[in-house]
């Protein structure tokens, strides 16, 4: 789209629009369907503690007020259950925003930002925006992230580096020692951004690094993470990173004073109490990603092993778009990966034990019926 209109930085004008999965009601109405079951966007299935929904609507009472612009009560609690200092901790409007930011602080003409490539389109978005350009590294066979090619592409243009550990959009993860060799090689005058948006689904590993005890150890990490996935308030849109003082200072002058709403605050805290909420969430989707795994590969297709909340599927010669189209007109909502240079694949979103009968029992269809 070129208009008479001229944006800060051309780049803006080579922008995608981020496309977000399809909403059901839209979905509903075009198919003339009146159950669908969308499982697109890495959303929660269980829904959210009920501790947060209790707290959503008590805050809800106290909208006239402007939210606590330094949101004293949610850093208190975030600082005391990641062992950080309150003053590291900065919030978001979902950890999008807090990317968003980190580009704006960062980038003009000529800068570049490294990140591997199928993975969080946002780095992508965020460094168009900002009038840079993203070094997209390909993931290697095995679609995990190739460090040591990352490494390579660092030059003196680099302003950011981002990881998505577990990535985004295939599930997979790297590990401690080969996160540890790389972040050796960037350089401290860079911002290393460790996006943790599904560490909760992969915790449990053992090899699995945590960025915060990196940070606690006094590595110059930027640590993000959020309360969309394992918490499952993705729609209030908030998320949180810890990152080195002066850093967290630079954000706090550029973003607007009330960025997280009061709502989405409170139910923050809420969630931060539930332990045993996230616990219920991430044994369901162990079990229900294992159910699809397996019914997946019962029908001749291939996954490739997740440590989040979705699950990549190949689909064997197949194209990811019209098996989507195919799903979609039996009520499914997925996403094709195309957009991300993966066409022969669908991203499914564990969701619950009904829906993904409903998604197994129409890939079968869409399948069986070639
Ligand atoms: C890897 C990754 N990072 C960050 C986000 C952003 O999440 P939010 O803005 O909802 O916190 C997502 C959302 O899908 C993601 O997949």
């Amino acid at each position: 789209m070129k208009t008479s209109y001229r944006p800060a930085y051309s780049s803006i004008e080579d922008l995608v629009p981020y496309s977000a999965g399809k909403p059901i009601e839209e979905v509903a109405r075009e198919m003339g369907l009146s159950r669908i079951v969308k499982l697109a966007s890495n959303e929660n299935p269980l829904g959210m503690s009920p501790l947060a929904l209790e707290a959503i609507k008590s805050a809800a009472r106290g909208v006239n007020r402007y939210p606590d612009g330094a949101a004293w009560d949610l850093k208190e609690k975030l600082s005391a259950k990641l062992e950080v200092p309150r003053e590291n901790i900065v919030l978001g409007n979902g950890s999008n925003e807090i990317l968003e930011l980190l580009a704006q602080l960062f980038l003009t003409e000529g800068t570049e930002t490294v990140y591997a490539w199928p993975a969080f389109v946002v780095y992508r978005l965020a460094t168009l925006a900002h009038g840079g350009r993203g070094v997209e590294v390909p993931l290697d066979s095995g679609l995990r992230h190739d460090l040591d090619a990352m490494a390579e592409a660092l030059t003196d243009r680099t302003r950011i580096v981002f990881v998505a550990n577990p990535n985004n959009p295939t599930g997979t993860r790297v590990g401690r020692d080969e996160l540890e060799r790389f972040m050796d090689r960037v350089p401290e005058s860079v911002p290393f951004v460790l996006d943790e948006a599904y560490y909760e689904f992969a915790r449990h590993l053992d090899d699995f690094p945590d960025g915060m005890q990196y940070f606690r150890d006094g590595r110059p990490i930027v640590v993000v993470r959020t309360f969309s996935k394992a918490h499952g308030l993705a729609g209030l849109r908030i998320g949180y990173a810890v990152m080195p003082r002066p850093l967290a200072d630079l954000i706090n002058r550029v973003r607007q004073p009330f960025n997280v709403n009061s709502i989405a605050q409170a139910a923050a805290i809420a969630a931060l109490e539930d332990e045993d909420f996230v616990v219920r969430s991430l044994e369901h989707n162990r079990r229900e990603l294992a159910r699809i795994q397996q019914a997946a590969e019962g029908m001749g297709l291939s996954v490739t092993e997740s440590f989040t909340n979705f699950i990549l599927i190949d689909l064997k010669g197949r194209s990811g778009q019209e098996v989507y189209e195919e799903l979609m007109k039996r009520g499914v909502i997925v996403r094709p990966m195309a957009p991300y240079g993966l066409p022969g694949t669908i991203r499914v979103t564990a969701g619950l034990v009904e829906e993904n009968e409903m998604f197994l029992e129409a890939l079968k269809e869409v399948i069986d019926g070639e």
